[in-house]
């Protein structure tokens, strides 16, 4: 089984936002998200992500522009489809943005992008990153006229929050009627998207087992992890986080691929 060969091994993106957020809690320079970032890299991640939040809870805008200047992996720019934000990813000029909706009271993203009530407004964000060679995605909960309202707008990647899934792993099991529902919603939404020609990517409260079975979606070909990783991080370090991950997203491409199916 093994020696399946990948066509499309799942790339990871991870996302070093909460190494910010511990290193703020004292508001000092340790520990730097940057080096969590060469580390995560030197461990064979795919890409990093960052969230520039309007508030400057975590990421800061030195760290970004950091992450850009001395990380050699393609950088993800989290950002929310503000002024503020469209300038600073123009002069950061990141591999990708990804759109994300904010509130400040908000401990985490909670929800994806509403696309089809912002159409104008994010067509227009998407069109003024794009024509600046940024490949730019639109987080968006999984659902049909979500994916649809992202093709219209001409995104050329769409992130699928995996939140509701993961939440209902985590509350009611694996197994369960609400986690087989949401992972059916997933499945269905990135179909949609790949079918309509949109990269589709995943991301939000994902951990090993989560992500190896989100990974059995083929249509899946990025995955945004940070708070999991992170906190793992913590008991047994960042590069044997990462390498796990890696085999938990192969695990569960290499059962699609061998037959298994979502
Ligand atoms: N993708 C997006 C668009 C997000 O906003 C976040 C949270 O910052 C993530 C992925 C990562 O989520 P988590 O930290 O729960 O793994």
């Amino acid at each position: 089984m093994n020696d399946v060969q990948f066509p499309g091994k799942p790339r990871l993106g991870v996302n070093i936002d909460h190494v910010a957020t511990l290193r703020n809690a004292r508001g000092g320079l340790h520990p730097d998200p940057v080096d969590a970032a060469r580390i995560a890299a030197e461990a064979g991640a795919d890409g990093i992500t960052a969230h520039l939040r309007e508030d400057r809870r975590h990421i800061l805008d030195l760290d970004i522009a950091r992450l850009r200047k001395e990380i050699p992996l393609p950088l993800n720019f989290e950002m929310a489809a503000t002024r503020e934000m469209l300038d600073i990813a123009l002069k950061v000029e990141p591999h990708a943005c990804c759109l994300v909706p904010e509130k400040r009271e908000e401990v985490t993203t909670e929800g994806g992008l509403d696309a089809l009530a912002q159409q104008s407004h994010l067509k227009s964000c998407i069109a003024t990153l794009s024509q600046a060679g940024i490949r730019v995605s639109l987080f968006i909960d999984p659902d049909p006229p979500q994916v649809e309202a992202a093709m219209e707008m001409e995104a050329p990647v769409v992130e699928l929050h995996t939140g509701a899934y993961c939440e209902a792993v985590l509350s009611e099991g694996m197994e369960s009627t609400a986690a087989e529902r949401e992972f059916e919603r997933l499945r269905i939404s990135a179909k949609l998207a790949e079918s309509l020609g949109l990269e589709c990517h995943a991301g939000h409260g994902l951990n090993f087992d989560t992500a190896r079975a989100v990974a059995r979606i083929e249509a899946f070909i990025e995955f945004n992890i940070g708070h999991f990783l992170i906190g793992q991080s913590i008991f047994s370090g960042l590069p044997s986080v990462v390498e796990r991950m890696h085999a938990a997203l192969e695990d569960g491409r290499r059962f699609a691929l061998t037959g298994g199916g979502p």
